[in-house]
């Protein structure tokens, strides 16, 4: 979005004020009142102070004028004895303020970085493909570690500049009223400065969002376990680190020459307000001069005025920290805002289906001009294993996550015995998938296998079980504390997997899952040759009465599928059987014999071939 666009009015930011003050009550109600009690008392003192002093001015100006100061001791020190109690006490009250302010904080902290955490959670994998999207994330993830602590002093500073104007003006209004517009009037150019600060360092935040996420991920490859051994290897620290470097002197540019440009701001707002205080002041002269105003009534009235000007001053710098603030918790809310998916609904079986159909099915992935999958027709039924075989980029995977209900399709229909597969909840709630890439989550063996299906009870029994079909028990019982060995290095007393082992324990999860689909997308790609020919031994009776969908490269594990469907650039361009692909000798038999090659010499592969063919 242009940043210019992204300004917010005076409306914009009452609005997002009012959110700052529901989130904080949302997150400690008591927290907000206790504070809001604090500073109400300490205004009340303020204003017990200020008249207080008025009245101790009124009394020993009068004396010291008949030269008896001295006579009245007892009025001068009692009044001087009240001003320290309240004094005191106000000192009392800041602290207890401040203690309180730092709970609410922690406890506002933690409701808006929750509330980003489930935002995201709850956010379409769509989404996930737009950089927008990751700007977006970025700035609420940013507002959310750095601004609460800026709303609650932000509603503090407010609470503090309306009180102070309140208690000071009901005393102007019995001294001298007129002192309250020019009291105003000192603060103008420092809001103005503020107010333009604000939306100029906003600004900056939002053009260099995407520079900052570059600058975070150089972070993350330089200091990731996962990837310290390819860095390491192909020694690109210092590439990676010259890179970092210069995306943080591009922040750093922008940086500083926005705070040069505002503290020159500030320095002539800081001249005009002076100026304007001397002004008053002298005004203020006059009018004692001429007699129109008491001399203690102009004291107390020029103190009121400092205090004032204090408190206005500390408001403006705190308006344009507020200011930023609330930019960002708009950024959090119109990111809160967007989320597209409802929450998980309650645990329900996943139901079987006899057949998955797609007919004519078409896939663009977000914010990319080509298709990546072209009328694509297939068919799954109940108690078969099909696999999906083709080249890299082909669409394999693309088309796994649609069945998986992870995408809707962009074109054409997918169907669930007849009708219409819309709901993608039900979708992925009848799906079990091994990915590619699936994440070794490092946390206890338990977890790694439990988190196939959390919405139901957790059966220990069933853990041992799918850890038993995915040929991982032995090892898993073999670890230190069994099942709850805390797995990878990240944390004390875990023990790392090799990257088959991981795998097993993947595939441990999706039996887990006990779904009535399942796909694996290359599951065999870590294990080695005996673990996969063992898994695949298997895979019909473990997977029994349920669809299998197996992606895989390796020739050898899908030939006995009951169906096998060939993808190129996006199109379904043969299926068959093992057998009956052989004879076509289209794509299938080309790729197969290239991969028999690598592993037979000529004499076995005639032999091979003619029997397929056979
Ligand atoms: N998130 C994405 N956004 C845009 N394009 C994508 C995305 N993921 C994949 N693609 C593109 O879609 C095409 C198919 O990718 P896909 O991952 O489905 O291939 P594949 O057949 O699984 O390949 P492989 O055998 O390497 O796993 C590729 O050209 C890829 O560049
Ligand atoms: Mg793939």
């Amino acid at each position: 979005m242009d940043p210019v666009t992204s300004k917010l009015t005076s409306r914009d930011l009452c609005r997002v004020a009012i959110r700052a003050v529901r989130m904080s009550w949302a997150a400690d109600p008591q927290g907000v009142l206790t504070v809001a009690g604090l500073q109400l008392t300490t205004a009340v003192g303020l204003a017990g102070a200020l008249l207080l002093l008025r009245d101790m001015i009124d009394d020993v100006m009068p004396l010291a004028g008949r030269g008896g100061a001295g006579a009245d001791l007892t009025t001068l020190v009692s009044g001087l004895v009240a001003l320290i109690v309240l004094g005191t006490a106000g000192g009392i009250l800041l602290t207890l303020s401040g203690m309180r302010q730092q709970i609410l904080t922690d406890r506002v902290d933690r409701h808006v970085i929750s509330l980003v955490l489930r935002t995201a959670a709850h956010t379409e994998l769509g989404e996930f493909e737009d950089p927008d999207f990751h700007d977006r994330l970025q700035r609420a993830v940013h507002a959310a570690r750095h601004k609460p602590a800026m709303v609650i002093m932000m509603l503090v500073t407010m609470m503090q500049a309306a009180l102070t104007v309140l208690a000071v003006a009901g005393v102007f209004i019995t001294i001298a009223w007129w002192l309250l517009p020019l009291a105003t009037l000192t603060a103008l150019p420092l809001f103005k400065a503020a107010k333009d600060e604000r939306d100029a360092r906003y600004a900056m935040h939002y053009s260099l969002a995407e520079n900052h996420r570059r600058r975070q991920y150089f972070e993350q490859l330089l200091t990731g376990r996962d990837e310290a051994k390819e860095i390491r290897a192909l020694n690109l620290g210092a590439t990676l680190h010259a890179r970092w470097d210069s995306e943080y002197a591009r922040e750093l540019t922008s940086m500083i020459s926005l705070i040069r440009t505002h503290a020159g701001r500030e320095i002539v707002a800081r001249l005009v307000s002076s100026a304007l205080i001397v002004g008053g002041i002298a005004t203020v002269w006059a009018l004692v001069d001429t007699g129109r105003v008491s001399l203690a009534g102009a004291s107390t009235g020029l103190v009121g005025l400092w205090l004032l000007s204090t408190r206005m001053t500390m408001a403006s710098r705190m308006l344009n920290d507020m200011g930023q603030s609330l930019y960002f918790l708009k950024d959090l809310h119109d990111f809160a805002a967007a989320a597209t998916v409802p929450p998980p609904r309650p645990a329900e079986p996943a139901l079987p289906f006899r057949t998955l159909r797609a007919r004519d099915l078409t896939f663009t992935y977000p914010g990319v001009d080509q298709p990546t999958l072209h009328g694509i027709d297939i068919s799954l039924h109940q108690d078969e294993i099909i696999a999906l075989v083709g080249t890299n980029g082909s669409g394999k995977t693309t088309l796994a996550k649609i069945l998986a209900g992870l995408y809707a399709p962009t074109g054409g229909r997918l169907d669930r015995d007849g009708r219409p597969a819309n709901d993608m909840h039900q979708l992925r709630h009848g799906c079990a998938v091994v990915f590619q890439d699936f994440i070794r989550y490092k946390l206890t063996a338990h977890d790694n296998i439990a988190f196939g299906r959390v919405e139901d009870q957790i059966h220990d029994s069933r853990i041992r079980c799918a850890a038993e079909s995915a040929g991982v028990a032995a090892l898993v019982e073999g670890l230190p504390d069994g099942y709850d060995t805390v797995l990878g290095r990240e944390f004390t007393n875990g023990t790392d997997l090799s990257g088959g082992q991981w795998q097993k324990l993947a595939i441990a999860r999706a039996f887990y899952r006990n779904a009535p689909f399942i796909i694996l997308d290359e599951p065999t790609a870590a294990l080695d040759p005996q673990a996969e020919a063992d898994l695949f031994a298997r895979i019909r009776q473990l997977f029994a009465g349920r669809t299998v969908l197996l992606i895989s490269h390796r020739f050898s594990s899908v030939r006995s599928a009951d169906r096998i469907y060939v993808l190129d650039a996006g199109r379904i361009i043969e299926q068959g059987t093992h057998a009956e692909l052989m004879r076509t000798q289209g794509r299938y038999a080309d790729l197969f014999l290239t991969q028999a090659a690598g592993y037979l010499d000529g004499n076995h592969l005639v032999d091979e071939v003619s029997g397929d063919l056979g």
